[in-house]
This record gives C-alpha cells, structure tokens and sequence, in this order.
C-alpha cells in the first residue's frame, strides 16, 4: 500500500477520559480500537491496559460506546465479550464493548470511544 493511499485511508477516533479530555488518533483501517490506544495514540492510553494483548482473556479493555454504538454494534448477549465485561465496574449492557473486539473500518471514522476511571482500572 503506497503512502498517499493509506494515508487516504485513515481513520480518525476520539478517546474520552472521564475528565473530559479527548485525543485524536489517526488508524488505519483493519486495527483494532485496543491497537489505536495502544499502537497509534502518541502515547499509550492507560485508561485500556489491554493486559492480555487482545486475546478476549482479560477484560481490562473495556470501553463505552455511548453516541456511535449503532455504527459498531453491540457486544452479543452470552459471549465471552459479554461475560468478561459484566465483572467489570461501569459495565452498561447497552454500550460496552471490549477494544479488542471492535475492527475499526471506514465507516467507522470519527468514533468517540469514552474511557473508563482510572480508579476503576
Ligand atoms: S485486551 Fe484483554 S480482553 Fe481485550
């Protein structure tokens, strides 16, 4: 893939911490919103440990999709997605997912993904 087309390509999302601060991350398509945090931001979100790396073993990259969850779509009800995010604190069954399962494409550009508190980490 030449520059100019990935650089066509690239999506842009927007993390939210609780205290209102929002960073802009540039991705490409085919990434996980987990990689963007951890890969692409300019530096490492710590609010997505992320501590299994994306292999759907750890939770700790439990996110909130609150105004954009009908462009991604819900967790499914009984998966280990859902299950690994209801032991979590700020749990919403409506828009909660897991970073690591979400593949980010076009469609996705401009995604706001809300991070959890810190103390809830
Ligand atoms: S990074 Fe561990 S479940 Fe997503």
């Amino acid at each position: 893939m030449s520059d100019s087309i990935q650089q066509k390509d690239t999506l842009t999302i927007y993390f939210v911490s609780k205290d209102g601060t929002k960073q802009e991350v540039k991705v490409p398509p085919g990434f996980t919103i987990m990689e963007a945090a951890k890969k692409f931001a300019d530096t490492s979100i710590d609010e997505i440990p992320a501590d299994c790396g994306g292999c759907q073993a750890c939770g700790t990259c439990h996110i909130n999709i609150k105004e954009d969850i009908s462009r991604v779509g819900p967790a499914e009800h009984n998966s280990l997605e859902t299950e690994l995010m209801e032991m979590q604190p700020e749990y919403d069954r409506m828009y909660s997912r897991l970073a690591c399962q979400v593949i980010l494409r076009p469609e996705h550009n401009g995604l706001i993904v809300h991070l959890r508190d810190m103390e809830n980490i």
